[in-house]
């Protein structure tokens, strides 16, 4: 039936009808705060990149925590930056490490938060690469069966610190294998892996870079995150084994340039929960324009958020879930 019998307008002008009829939701419950916490003592940084995140110290990181739960977020991710990095990052699986007594200090403040930790070396390495670095017949380069060994022990010391969740970002091939058989081996069996399994080699991560101060040294991560020009099977052939070797939840990422393939994970894996990483440069870019006064920043998140929700991500990870747990509460 056509117009004007048809008319799509009707379900619009009611505010009531319009309500009735949405069938995206946001929900704090599925919002993650990423945080970043600094080894030492001092004031938090703001991230000169990112306005309204900071490096915490440890003792901030408790006020942070406390209140995430008070807001009802989803969870926390937590990024360390160590007092010292060397070549195999070894602060990421010291149990003394910057992570570990984060880990511990959100337990202690907020019992009932999920702690998921980013499992990686370029936080903790010298040259800032994700794995070890050997020389190859194309110069340097991330050894991958060398790191995996690494990280199995970086994400074993999490668990041990009271992790919930890991979550591996570093997209060696074998990772997820690696990791799960570490967690087994050390009776943590119960322990989820949220694979960041569809990851782009993406300029939107510039900002995290400074905030985690783990730009690469030389070179750039081309040889392991995935190119955006690639056929976008491949990211469902990610996907695909890391399903096979164990993830529980996946995870694309960035997520605003790439709602394509949060859409394609969702329709080939249906019932694998997805989540999606609203990285550094989207919040950036929006902090941006906001400050300039040429975007209307609460507007323009629950719009992009939203947008993620409808292209099947139901987990989102953003640096503005406190932000947006407030407003939802206030809506
Ligand atoms: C790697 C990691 C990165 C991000 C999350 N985990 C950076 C990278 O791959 O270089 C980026 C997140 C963001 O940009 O917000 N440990």
């Amino acid at each position: 039936m056509s117009f004007p019998r048809t008319r799509l307008r009707r379900l619009r002008y009611l505010p009531q009808l319009r309500a009735l009829t949405r069938q995206v939701r946001l929900d704090a419950g599925q919002l993650i705060l990423p945080l970043f916490v600094r080894d030492g003592a001092g004031a938090p940084r703001e991230i000169a990149s990112m306005p309204g995140q900071y490096q915490w110290t440890l003792a901030d990181l408790a006020c942070e925590a406390e209140t995430a739960q008070r807001l009802g977020l989803g969870g926390v991710i937590l990024f360390g930056i160590p007092a010292r990095k060397d070549e195999t990052g070894s602060d990421a699986h010291d149990d003394g490490g910057i992570i570990q007594r984060s880990v511990r200090a959100v337990k202690a403040a907020a019992p009932e938060l999920l702690v998921i930790t980013d499992v990686c070396c370029c936080e903790y390495t010298s040259h800032g690469h994700c794995g070890v670095v050997h020389q190859t017949t194309h110069g340097h380069d991330v050894d991958n069966d060398a790191t995996l060994e690494l990280l199995a022990r970086q994400a074993v010391s999490h668990a041990r610190a009271g992790a919930d969740v890991i979550a591996p970002s570093g997209m060696m091939d074998g990772m997820v294998a690696a990791i799960r058989a570490g967690l087994d081996q050390a009776g943590r069996t119960e322990t989820p892996i949220l694979s960041y399994a569809a990851k782009y080699a993406s300029a939107f991560y510039g900002p995290f870079r400074d905030a985690a101060e783990s730009a690469p040294q030389f070179g750039d991560r081309r040889t392991y995150q995935m190119d955006y020009a690639a056929d976008p099977g491949q990211a469902l052939r990610e996907v695909e084994q890391d399903l096979a070797e164990g993830a529980d939840l996946v995870m694309v990422k960035p997520a605003l340039a790439y709602l394509d393939i949060i859409h394609r994970v969702r329709t080939q894996f249906p019932g694998v929960p997805l989540a999606a990483y609203n990285v550094s440069g989207e919040y950036s870019m929006i902090k941006a324009a906001a400050a300039q006064g040429w975007l209307d920043e609460r507007a323009v998140v629950l719009e992009s958020l939203s947008a993620l929700r409808r292209a099947g991500a139901e987990i989102i990870l953003t640096y503005w879930a406190k932000d947006v747990a407030e407003w939802l509460r206030h809506q």
